[in-house]
């Protein structure tokens, strides 16, 4: 059997109106914008409103990623949504999507790799489309995690924002199955022996609270530079790439350090990193699609480019995707 290829041929993003400066944060927490800039390069971040949840955040993004793809709900047959912030523990968000897009077929589940949520769900639309069980599928990273900030540990509360990002994926048809358009490959890992580096103190079967986020900071990102320096060689060596070849590193937004770090690595210039973590801050599995996003809309990432997603999160989980954009 031959295996069908995805093609990435749409993105869309949502932000909550109000922003956060870090200004406005030092007024409530013992932080000041000069450390946080210095240590993260977070200028501001976006929060969502009281009663805007991160269902509300995903169907703005599936929109908007459906109408740039040019496509309905009625073309697709998959919903993903990665999320660590879910409207409820049940049902998944990605039901409420799909319900709130008015679609009334297919499926829709949700993706729990938390900061790695949208290369988990890249990895698996590109699977069910490679084995022929989905057509298109909607891949929407989506979080709120300002809801489980403890808004008195400046260690974490600085660090993260609300958001989405989506793509659309489909199946190539025809001559697009020989192009070298599409997603080359995913590169998923985890090791849950360092869960306490990265975790949230509070679950349904444990404390039945939801709990907040706590991290190990310096560790967290020791683990991140080794980590994703290795998931880039395993991407590029997988297809045989120089890192010469890669038009975009778009990585997950944590740490400006740590993306600098990435391409210094792969001997990118500046150029060639989208960054938007100055004004979206972290928003965990959304951030990959909001930044593909920002520089699709602003013209740097152009049909056929080979662009370079990565992040790592909490468990710790981490991967790479290796995509050219569009369709030829
Ligand atoms: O998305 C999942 C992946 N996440 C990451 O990749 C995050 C990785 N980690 C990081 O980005 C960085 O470790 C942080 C930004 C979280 C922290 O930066 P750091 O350079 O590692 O700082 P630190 O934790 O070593 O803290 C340095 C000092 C400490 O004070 P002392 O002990 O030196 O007196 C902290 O208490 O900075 C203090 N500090 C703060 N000061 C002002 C910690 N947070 C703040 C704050 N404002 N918000």
């Amino acid at each position: 059997m031959t295996l069908k290829k995805s093609l990435l041929i749409g993105c869309g993003s949502y932000l909550p109106q109000r922003i956060v400066t870090n200004d406005e944060l030092s007024k409530t927490v013992d932080t000041s914008d000069e450390w946080i800039t210095k240590r993260t390069g977070i200028k501001q971040r976006h929060i969502a409103a009281d009663g805007e949840t991160t269902s509300d955040l995903a169907v703005n993004a599936g929109r908007d990623a459906l109408t740039r793809a040019g496509m309905t709900v009625d073309d697709i047959d998959l919903i993903i949504v990665a999320t660590t912030t879910p409207d409820d523990t049940f049902p998944s968000t990605a039901t409420k999507v799909q319900a709130k897009l008015g679609m009334e077929h297919g499926a829709a589940f949700d993706i729990q790799a938390v900061c790695a949520g949208f290369i988990y769900a890249l990895a698996t639309a590109d699977n069910f489309i490679k084995a022929g069980q989905a057509r298109a599928v909607l891949v929407i990273g989506a979080e709120t995690f300002s809801r489980i900030l403890d808004w008195e540990d400046r260690t974490t509360c600085v660090l993260f924002g609300d958001g989405a990002g989506a793509i659309v994926l489909r199946a190539a048809e025809g001559d697009e199955t020989e192009s070298n358009f599409g997603v080359m490959s995913t590169h998923l890992h985890s090791d849950g022996r360092h869960r306490d580096v990265l975790y949230v103190d509070g679950g349904p079967s444990s404390s039945q609270t939801v709990g907040h986020v706590r991290m190990a900071g310096q560790e967290v990102f020791r683990h991140a530079v080794s980590k994703l320096s290795g998931v880039i060689d395993e991407a590029l060596s997988a297809n045989g790439l120089d890192s010469s070849t890669v038009d975009w590193l778009i990585p997950h937004q944590a740490n400006s350090r740590i993306i600098k770090s990435m391409a210094q690595k792969m001997k990118l210039p500046e150029e060639k990193v989208v960054s938007t973590i100055d004004r979206h801050a972290n928003t965990s599995a959304a951030s990959v699609p909001l930044a593909l996003t920002e520089a699709v809309i602003d013209g740097r990432v152009k049909n056929g480019d080979l662009v370079l997603f990565e992040a790592i999160g909490g468990g710790l989980v981490w991967g790479a995707g290796l995509v050219r954009i569009g369709a030829p």
